[in-house]
């Protein structure tokens, strides 16, 4: 079983409009609410997947109990930590060109007790979780020391722990030996404050994570592909993609995918590549089901490209 942890969810509202002008009244064309935050498109994606996936989510007010029931309906599971604030409702605004304008919402301030419930909550679930996936930021409220808690309370109970955050969050969690994290480009250049170029920069930078205490860093390059750099050495993964529909969620997907092939090493850097592949490949944030795959599109080599200068660089 795969626990996901999101402190900070949301109720994601995409509306579609012709285009926006700013100042008038924009007359959407469509409209659709889905339950938003990092760990729960890691859920979806586990789920798709055909595995089992427990969400813990601090869920408050009216938008927290619509979250809480769309993922019901979505067959899976939830363990709720209610709270007194209100869940975050974020707002997307879908032009017809395909450009996508985001309103994220800072969402509730966790009390000290709600803190520690959902602590409580975590560890409680974990009984039968083979990782625990933290993912997001984290709301108002919580210290920047608080996945560095998490992690340190995970491991006293044997569980792995894999960790989607950035900036002071991550750095503050790396002390505690979290067995693999996954940022993105941006996200691994943040960390470590320099830009990437190459992919050998990348490699670089995922060394000094490592140096700070990540036992593994899988880092996802956008177009460019996937790194993974463990204590065995480093591996390079790319997929053949025809066209790319959405890169929403693709993240998600991709760490989805390296935990239910086991999440350790080439085979499941593998695995999160050709999930990540899959979902850009579907609609909006459409998770990959197995049938989705295309294992044969993918390579991984050992034979690190690090002079390859990278299509998105991170200045
Ligand atoms: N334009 C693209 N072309 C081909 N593959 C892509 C593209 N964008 C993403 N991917 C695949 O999806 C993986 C994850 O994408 P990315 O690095 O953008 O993740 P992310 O920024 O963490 O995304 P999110 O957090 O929104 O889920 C990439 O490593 C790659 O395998
Ligand atoms: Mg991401």
């Amino acid at each position: 079983m795969i626990l996901t942890v999101t402190p900070n969810p949301s109720l994601d509202r995409t509306y579609e409009v012709p285009s926006l002008d700013r100042g008038e009244v924009v007359r959407a064309t469509g409209e659709r609410v889905d339950p938003g935050g990092k760990g729960v498109n890691v859920s979806r994606a586990v789920t798709a997947a055909g595995r089992r996936t427990v969400a813990v989510l601090p869920l408050g007010g009216a938008p927290g109990a619509l979250v809480a029931e769309l993922l019901d309906a979505q067959g899976i599971e939830v363990a709720p930590v209610p709270i007194a604030g209100a869940t975050r409702s974020n707002i997307a605004l879908a032009e017809a060109d395909g450009v996508l304008t985001k309103i994220n919402a800072p969402g509730p301030h966790l009390t000290a007790a709600e803190q520690e419930l959902l602590l409580e909550t975590v560890r409680h679930q974990s009984r039968d979780a083979d990782w625990i996936a933290c993912c997001g930021s984290l709301p108002r409220g919580l210290a920047p020391s608080w996945y560095a808690e998490l992690v340190a309370r995970a491991h006293a109970t044997g569980v792995r722990i894999a960790l989607d955050t950035s900036g002071p969050a991550l750095l503050a969690a790396l002390r505690e030996r979290p067995d693999v994290v996954k940022p993105n480009a941006a996200e691994l250049a943040g960390a470590v404050g320099r830009p990437l170029s190459t992919v050998g920069d990348a490699v670089k930078a995922a060394e000094e994570l490592r140096a700070m205490g990540a036992a593994a860093v899988l880092a996802s390059l956008g177009a460019d592909g996937q790194l993974l750099v463990n204590e065995d050495g480093a591996w390079f993964g790319t997929a053949r993609v025809d066209t790319v529909r959405s890169n929403v969620g693709a993240g998600d997907s991709s760490l989805a995918g390296f935990l239910v092939a086991g999440g350790r090493g080439p085979e499941a850097l593998g695995s999160a590549v050709a999930h990540g592949a899959a979902a850009v490949q579907l609609p909006g944030s459409l998770m990959p089901a197995p049938g989705d795959l295309d294992p044969a599109a993918v390579t991984v080599t050992a034979d690190v490209p690090l002079d390859r200068v990278l299509k998105e660089p991170v200045s």
